[in-house]
């Protein structure tokens, strides 16, 4: 086994033995394709949310101008369905489009994606990649419609027929007039949606990177056409800077702007934020997040039915007749600017992240082993997730070091006035190394012990995480210093 994978299959058995993610359905077999977060991963995946909701949304001042951007503007957010009517899919593409291509094999009766045959395993040892066994006896490729279908009422039939999003982009686009027309806000302005979507992956794989559930954070940025482009190098580049400001800072982060034969037909500029995670091959990189300059495709396909590439046009798809293959919703989507007196269907500006692959990535740049000294001053190896501070599930840990003298009841106060503020964690079982190791594997940052010295001065050792060092804290100090340093 490589390295790298072996790392992978370190994090995932860590995810497991800590709470963080568990095979969905697990006591019936698992599901392909279908993750649940335990205890502590729910509260990294909310930190995460938490994190980019506040950099988006909250924490943004339209008053004034960000650095690199053409412009002040304004940001506000969404929460749509995951059941949408069924035009919508039309009218975007995705009923036509959004598909893979697969191949099976005739005698072995496995499925795999066309564009990852070279990275498949053949189930047929000793071969090693599809078509390489004497009995191996693949298909051509074949489409395979990525979304999963579902009915919407008690009538099993094609009318009642819809679809779980595969994206949330598309419920932003439909409500583009309503948050005009109630939001008092003007183009540019960008609508933030975080949320669940669904994908019938055909080989969901590597851990949860691939997965069938998972859930986006996205912003569609409405911009007048002539700044698109500088509009679409502003949210590039910020978007780049927030996975490093949660600590990605490593040569593992990078950004790739695809060439033009990589994008999709209506886009003018996509890159990929991407990170070299560890089950991958050295050199190769895993999207977390693609930002896409979409011209004015989605909100023209709302207005006036799917569209298709015509040489430098896109117009709208039609049949023998002459109507749009997939209508429109008719309904006028442009938007009318005072100042100029000018009327246009804005550009978007597509900033697309998931949620469950930047905490993977997070988990993968945290995991860390070394070797520190236990009580005796003997070296002890450890497995520690260095995850900064804000995303941490826990924020702190509080013990008593020993369960008697009045220290258990002194470290639960500390520990009922650390809570009011933040997600703490009480722990009174084991002996002190062990609980410090059980924490230093959660990646909790910091831990807090009361102790014989503690009943004389109220003070308490803090512990720092990654240094393993501890400095003596009054207890009337230690909200301010522990604010300051999860800020830091
Ligand atoms: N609206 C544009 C859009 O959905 P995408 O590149 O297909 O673009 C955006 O998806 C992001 O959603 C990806 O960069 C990735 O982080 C996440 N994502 C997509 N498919 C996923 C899957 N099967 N499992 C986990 N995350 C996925």
């Amino acid at each position: 086994m490589s390295e790298s994978n072996n790392t992978m299959e370190k994090i995932a058995a860590l995810c497991k033995r800590r709470g963080f993610i568990y095979p969905s359905s697990e006591i019936y077999g698992g599901i392909g394709g279908f993750w649940d977060y335990g205890p502590l991963g729910v509260e990294l995946k909310r930190n995460v949310k938490e994190a980019w909701w506040r950099d988006t949304v909250t924490a943004h001042d339209e008053t004034s101008v960000p650095a690199g951007a053409p412009s002040a503007y304004a940001m506000v957010g969404l929460d749509t369905t995951i059941i949408m009517h069924p035009q919508v899919w039309k009218a975007s593409g995705h009923f036509d489009l959004f598909y893979d291509l697969f191949v099976d094999c005739r005698a072995c009766k496995a499925r795999f994606r066309a564009d990852q045959i070279e990275s498949s395993g053949c189930p047929r040892k000793p071969s090693v990649r599809p078509g390489e066994h004497d009995e191996c006896d693949l298909t051509d490729p074949r489409e395979f419609n990525l979304m999963f279908k579902t009915y919407v009422g008690a009538l099993i039939d094609p009318t009642a027929e819809t679809y779980l999003r595969p994206e949330t982009a598309q419920g932003i686009f439909v409500n583009f007039k309503n948050v005009l027309s109630t939001a008092r806000v003007k183009v540019p302005f960008g609508i933030a949606q975080i949320g669940k979507s669904f994908r019938n992956e055909i080989t969901p794989r590597n851990f949860t990177f691939r997965s069938r559930e998972f859930e986006q954070m996205e912003v569609e940025f409405f911009c007048p056409p002539e700044s698109s482009e500088a509009w679409y190098v502003y949210w590039r580049d910020r978007r780049v800077d927030w996975y490093v400001s949660l600590g990605l800072k490593s040569e593992k982060l990078r950004l790739r702007e695809h060439g033009p034969e990589e994008r999709a037909h209506y886009s003018c500029g996509t890159a990929d934020i991407e990170y070299a995670f560890p089950f991958l091959p050295e050199g190769e990189f895993g999207e977390l997040e693609g930002v896409s300059h979409r011209s004015d495709f989605d909100l023209r396909s709302h207005m006036e039915g799917k569209l298709i590439r015509d040489g430098n046009e896109l117009v709208v798809e039609r049949d023998e007749d002459g109507q749009p293959r997939y209508a429109g919703s008719g309904k006028d989507l442009s938007y009318f600017d005072d100042a100029t007196k000018q009327k246009y269907v804005p550009h978007v500006i597509e900033p697309s992240a998931g949620v469950d692959r930047t905490a993977l990535a997070l988990l993968c740049e945290a995991y860390d082993e070394d070797a520190i000294p236990d009580e005796k001053g003997a070296p002890q190896e450890r497995v520690v997730l260095r995850l900064h501070p804000r995303i941490a599930p826990v924020k702190a840990a509080v013990f008593p070091l020993v369960k008697k003298d009045g220290q258990p009841e002194i470290a639960a106060d500390v520990y009922r006035a650390l809570k009011k503020r933040w997600h703490v964690f009480y722990d009174e079982k084991g002996s002190i190394g062990r609980r410090y190791r059980r924490q230093d594997e959660s990646g909790t940052p910091f831990c807090i012990t009361v102790d014989h010295r503690t009943l004389q001065d109220e003070t308490v050792t803090l512990r720092d995480r990654d240094t393993t060092e501890q400095s003596r804290v009054r207890i009337a100090d230690l909200e301010s210093i522990l604010a300051e340093r999860l800020r830091a």
